[in-house]
């Protein structure tokens, strides 16, 4: 990141910390744009809708092309290929590498990594991606396998993960590898560290909900009836480990958070900066709202800069910012980023004067 992209940064967090004790109603425009290529896929997450219809009607190429110029002119500093599964777009890379010709600094994708072969992560590369996240939500074939509803999904990913990894120094590459934490596979929390620790890879734990647009069926909603017992003995013993090594685990405070989840969604003391940051642009071209909160416009009807300046975007994301939403705890993590009382909090844990264990 540049200096200046530093700063825009800062900037933004810095108004939102304005608009959190003084100004409700500031205007605090996107940074990042998540994309959502198409809603097809090519697995049957137990975790997940997309699967469960073939979308038609999605945004073409020369549609996305179109958004992707708008984009750069509202000054989108990042912008995440998402969906569904990208990379079933025949046009994906290219559209990648249309953003990146176009002018957006930061591409990122996200992936369940069976079609991130060697050859097709070189294109992905050589079209200006530099940051990934992988989803494994499993540390093992039997439980991965499951929840994804492929049998060798696992043993695909991995391969390609390790593959993505290895290049990880030449390209400067950021990896993240992506675990959604629900029923069937929070007893793993630990096994999953472990992984990520053996492959050196940043662990990212989501968590599962049945609120957001894509995630709502009734497979989800059993996901997330996560046993409290199991998830505190899987979270002591995550504890230990991160106790004896804390490389590539999420902080203690991404921990906290992730326990008080399942109990409550909102946790309404924390501000959503998520919702602030992300422009969503839905497959067929719906724009606005956030994670769990539907959008009403839509590209093939205005421009963005049009609903992004509209009162209604405004008023909408003044509600979100305190969290006057279902709740989702997606992106959580960002979410904690922006609070110098987590950053004291981990310092504590450190010097175990904290716990999980409350
Ligand atoms: C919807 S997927 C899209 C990208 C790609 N298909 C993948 O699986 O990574 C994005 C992320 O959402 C996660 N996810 C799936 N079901 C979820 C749920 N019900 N709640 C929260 N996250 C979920 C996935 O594990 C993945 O990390
Ligand atoms: S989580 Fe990703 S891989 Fe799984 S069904 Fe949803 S979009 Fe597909
Ligand atoms: S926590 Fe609330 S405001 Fe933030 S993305 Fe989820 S539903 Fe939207």
């Amino acid at each position: 990141m540049t200096i200046a992209e530093k700063a825009r940064l800062a900037m933004f967090f810095g108004r939102l910390a304005v608009k959190e004790r003084l100004a409700p109603r500031l205007h605090v425009r996107p940074l990042v744009a998540e994309l959502f290529l198409t809603d097809n896929c090519n697995l049957r997450c137990t975790s997940c809708g997309c699967w469960t219809a073939n979308t038609k009607g999605e945004l073409s190429t020369g549609e996305w092309r179109d958004v992707l110029r708008q984009l750069v002119a509202l000054r989108i500093h990042k912008v995440n290929f998402t969906g569904g599964e990208p990379l079933l777009r025949p046009d994906a890379i290219g559209l990648m590498a249309y953003a990146r010709s176009a002018g957006v600094r930061h591409l990122h994708l996200n992936s369940n990594g069976i079609r991130l072969t060697p050859a097709v992560l070189e294109e992905v590369i050589a079209a200006g991606v530099r940051s990934f996240n992988v989803s494994v939500d499993g540390p093992t074939a039997l439980v991965h396998d499951r929840i994804r509803g492929r049998l060798g999904a696992f043993a695909t990913t991995t391969e390609h993960l390790r593959h993505l990894i290895a290049e990880r120094d030449r390209h400067r590459l950021k990896v993240r590898m992506n675990f959604t934490v629900m029923r069937d596979n929070v007893d793993s929390l630990p096994a999953i560290a472990a992984l990520a620790q053996e492959l050196d890879v940043t662990l990212y734990l989501n968590l599962v909900t049945d609120r957001t647009f894509l995630f709502r069926t009734d497979a989800v909603t059993d996901q997330t009836a996560v046993d409290r017992g199991r998830l505190d003995a899987a979270l002591a013993e995550l504890e230990r480990m991160a106790r004896r090594d804390r490389r590539r685990l999420p902080r203690y405070s991404d921990l906290r958070y992730l326990r008080g989840h399942f109990s409550d969604l909102v946790q309404r003391d924390l501000p959503c900066a998520e919702s602030q940051l992300k422009l969503m642009i839905h497959s067929q071209g719906q724009v606005g709202g956030c994670w769990a909160h539907d959008p009403t416009a839509t590209v093939r009807a205005r421009t963005l800069a049009e609903i992004v300046d509209a009162p209604e975007y405004r008023e909408e994301h003044a509600r979100l910012f305190r969290k006057e939403c279902v709740g989702c705890g997606s992106n959580y993590s960002l979410n904690l980023r922006w609070r110098p009382g987590t950053y004291l909090a981990d310092l504590q844990w450190r010097a175990g004067r904290r716990s999980l264990a409350v």
